[in-house]
């Protein structure tokens, strides 16, 4: 089988600089070379050029920023991952900023209608039009993919193929109260840091897969935010909360995972190279690297 690396150098959900470049420290760091001697073969034909989307005139729409441009590159998006998966390709998305798997997920549900998304991140991402407090489309994919919220013409080609039942976190801590009643009101499975210390991360993957996955036989959409992991892991990301996931912890999930023999594609979205000392940017592009190999399978024995 196939890894298809998708490199996307967009930062148009949120605001800081540097997200972009993510995926092109990602790729100097060596992650084709690393997955290549793991056994895969790896199709990387560059990163995406989002350049021909054209948004001079994006004011916002409502609250929402880049609206329009956001739109746009997921919606392309949606098409490479879509059509990778089609040719029976493992789609692997290098972020970027997290508003862009608003295109990775449409793009897998469009191919493996039944698959379940298992959402990795601080944060819940589940902010609606009308929620959202900072507008950035980072916080807010996860609405869009469920349908939930008032419809924005301008993201009328994300069709809401997401069910609540197929979608479970594990990781979060930093939830806007509107998220906090979302989750709630549409029966959302989340596994928290708090359930993470009382269960262990083991019991916690095992109720998530119970959960979205009871039968073991659903195809597996894994997004990983980096700053799901604790700041002192991962520093170079947007917007770290303290008291996240251990090096272990992070790569566990990734490991089960695997395991499964069920992952379809695989995000790794918010590595920010722009953020914090040279060391901090290594460390982090090095964790980023590792926790996509574990996914693929490399094993520690
Ligand atoms: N909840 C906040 C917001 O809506 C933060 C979202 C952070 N999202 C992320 N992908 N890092 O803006
Ligand atoms: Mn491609
Ligand atoms: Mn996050
Ligand atoms: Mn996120």
């Amino acid at each position: 089988k196939t890894v298809a690396i998708v490199g996307c150098p967009f930062r148009g959900g949120q605001a800081k600089l540097g997200v972009d470049n993510g995926p092109i420290h990602l790729a100097e760091a060596g992650i084709v070379g690393q997955l290549e001697e793991i056994g895969w073969k790896v199709a990387f034909d560059g990163h995406h050029q989002f350049e021909d989307i054209h948004t001079a005139d994006d004011p916002p729409i409502g609250k929402l920023k880049n609206p329009r441009l956001v739109s746009k590159v997921a919606e392309s998006v949606a098409r490479v991952v879509g059509g990778h998966a089609k040719n029976g390709q493992l789609p692997v998305t290098l972020g970027g900023d997290h508003s862009l798997a608003m295109g990775t997920i449409s793009g897998t549900l469009d191919t493996y209608p039944d698959a379940c998304v298992i959402w990795i991140d601080a944060h819940a991402d589940i902010n609606t039009v009308e929620t959202t407090d900072s507008g950035n489309i980072h916080g807010m994919p996860v609405s869009f993919l469920l349908g939930i919220g008032s419809k924005v013409p301008e993201f009328s080609w994300v069709k809401a193929a997401l069910k609540p039942e197929r979608l479970v976190y594990i990781g979060l801590r930093d939830l806007d109260s509107g998220e906090k009643r979302l989750l709630k009101e549409h029966n959302i499975k989340a596994f928290s840091m708090h359930e993470v210390d009382k269960y262990g991360i083991g019991k916690v993957v095992e109720m998530a897969l119970d959960h979205v996955n009871p039968k073991r036989d659903l195809p597996i959409h894994l997004s990983f935010d980096i700053d799901a992991l604790d700041p002192s892991v991962a520093p170079s990301t947007g917007t770290p909360v303290r008291g996240g996931l251990t090096f272990r912890e992070g790569h566990y999930i990734c490991e089960a995972i695997h395991e499964t023999g069920l992952l379809v594609a695989l995000d790794l979205m918010e590595v920010n190279p722009s953020i914090d000392d040279a060391e901090s940017v290594c460390q982090t592009v090095a964790v980023g690297c590792s926790l996509v190999r574990s996914a693929l399978g490399e094993t520690l024995l």
